[in-house]
């Protein structure tokens, strides 16, 4: 080639190619006097691990394999680079050898550039600098994706069919039960977010809970690797992006129903200790302090609740409620009349249901529609000392409101499961840590608020339901059933019934 076409060659392929493309136009002029193109036949070695590096290369025509032996001889490829691709950065360091051999696959042409130029752009030139070290951070973040990827397919059954996230332990004993030879789960206990999604890579179907990120990025990245199913092992699906999954082709399930009457009782639970003070009783007695006062409680006989949401969970504890002796009024913008007759339930609008409960138990999911649908000014109406319950979503509820109304003594008292940014606390030991959100600690200062880490649903009963269904789901999506042939598949509407 003439060396005058090749060195413009050289430099308009040094200008296209991060991070030499930031490069002052001296450091580039003084990088392509040092460089040079070199073509390789098919099957040629551009170089051999364990050689000196003396050069950094930018990939200008067709592609190359990077390869390493382990310690007992055997050679595996480490990654296949293609025009724009840079290699050879090690060499930065003095004295450094090559880690891998590249070998043409293809007939192939190489941008080279010589190492201690490199070095001394990297001193004089801060741009260049600059756009190096971002090179080199990317670089390191992709390693680093790579090698999560590597290691969570190290011992992977092939049997393995579903990544299950954010794994606890008191969850695994069930599940075992519903695996079988041809359907086993890998269990991963971080949460399922963008940084963790690599580790679903391979896997036909992931399973995720209630507090697992599933935006479009992260669905996004779950297709790529493969993923067709997001198996969920929970009621809501607020924390998905259905349109994404469906843009992405995956279908997404959940488990309806586990037991409604785990979590109605719990709400009951949190209702009947914060109403007869149980919580600070129980810590008065074990310090040896046997005094009544400040726990005076109501009877609930003869009192109004208000069920917002009479859909499975609120029907189980509107019949326990009645089974109190309580009048129970209910909210449901899809009214189930027969229940109410056979109960004898009233059903009402929200607000009128607020202004005149004593107890009111929020079993609305969280959508558009219900998303703060308890705020200052419905907080206003409720009854003065009234008590506020929530095992649904933590959105439900506006909680800067609430601790207004808490403050302000207009409310009674507080039992929450949920909480609007419980995804950072619930379900972890942070006992060890300073708890920095500022409005939960607020709230975890009154005693009249009971809060619980959403564990409503945690029966020996609903975890077996849970596990059934799920392995249900994924079984009938494996047998070939797709979209509106799977039993409990989430379709995106605003309500789920
Ligand atoms: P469901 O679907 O059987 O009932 C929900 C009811 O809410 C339906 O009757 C629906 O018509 C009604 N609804 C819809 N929009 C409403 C609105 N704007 N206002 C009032 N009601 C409305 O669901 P299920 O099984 O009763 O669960 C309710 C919620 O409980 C779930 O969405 C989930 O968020 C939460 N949950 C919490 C658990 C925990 O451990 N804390 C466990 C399981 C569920």
């Amino acid at each position: 080639m003439n060396p005058q076409a090749g060195s413009e060659q050289l430099r308009r392929c040094l200008e296209q190619t991060a991070p030499f493309s930031a490069a002052s136009s001296t450091t580039l002029q003084r990088l392509v006097e040092r460089g040079s193109l070199r073509s390789l036949a098919a099957g040629e070695h551009a170089f051999r691990e364990g050689e000196p590096s003396q050069w950094i290369f930018v990939v200008v025509r067709g592609s190359l394999a990077a390869t390493a032996r382990s310690e007992d001889g055997r050679e595996s490829s480490l990654r296949t680079l293609s025009v724009g691709d840079v290699g050879g950065l090690t060499a930065l360091d003095p004295g450094a050898t090559r880690s891998a051999s590249l070998r043409a696959l293809d007939e192939a042409m190489l941008a080279i550039v010589d190492k201690s130029a490199v070095r001394e752009a990297l001193a004089s030139d801060p741009g260049f600098a600059t756009a190096l070290v971002a090179y080199l951070g990317e670089h390191v973040r992709s390693k680093t994706r790579q090698i999560a990827t590597v290691l969570a397919r190290v011992g992977r059954d092939p049997r393995e069919q579903i990544a299950l996230f954010d794994a606890k332990p008191y969850e695994r004993a069930a599940f075992d039960r519903c695996s079988s030879d041809v359907l086993r789960v890998r269990w991963i206990e971080a949460k399922l977010d963008a940084a963790s999604a690599a580790l679903a890579d391979g896997y036909p179907v992931v399973c995720a809970f209630v507090n697992d990120t599933l935006d479009a990025t992260v669905i996004e990245r779950l297709a790529a690797g493969g993923t067709r199913l997001i198996a969920l092992r929970c009621a809501g699906y607020n924390n998905v992006d259905l349109a994404a999954a469906e843009r992405y082709g995956i279908d997404v399930t959940r488990v309806p129903a586990y037991s409604p009457h785990a979590v109605a009782e719990h709400a009951v639970a949190l209702l009947l200790a914060l109403n007869r003070k149980t919580h600070r009783a129980y810590a008065r007695v074990r310090e040896g302090n046997f005094s009544l006062h400040g726990l005076v409680g109501f009877d609930l006989h003869g009192r109004t609740a208000g069920v917002i949401g009479l859909g499975k969970i609120g029907r189980c504890a509107a019949e326990i409620l009645r089974g109190f002796g309580m009048r129970v009024l209910a909210y449901d913008p899809y009214p189930d009349e027969s229940f109410a007759a056979r109960v004898g339930v009233e059903h009402c609008a929200v607000d009128a249901l607020l202004e005149r409960s004593d107890v009111v138990t929020l079993h609305a999911p969280l959508t558009p529609e219900t998303w703060h649908v308890i705020d200052a000014r419905r907080l206003a109406l409720m009854k003065r000392g009234a008590v506020l319950i929530n095992t649904s979503r933590g959105g439900l509820v506006d909680t800067r409101a609430l601790i207004d109304a808490l403050k302000s003594q207009h409310l009674g008292g507080a039992g929450l499961d949920v909480y609007e940014e419980e995804s950072e606390y619930f379900f972890h030991d942070r006992s060890d840590k300073v708890i920095t959100d500022d409005v939960l600690a607020r709230l975890m200062t009154f005693n009249n608020v009971l809060i619980t880490s959403h564990q409503a649903f945690l029966t020996e009963d609903a975890l077996g339901n849970i596990a059934e269904t799920t392995m249900a789901n994924v079984r009938e999506w494996l047998e070939g059933r797709r979209g509106a042939a799977l039993t409990n598949r989430v379709v995106r509407v605003a309500t789920p019934r």
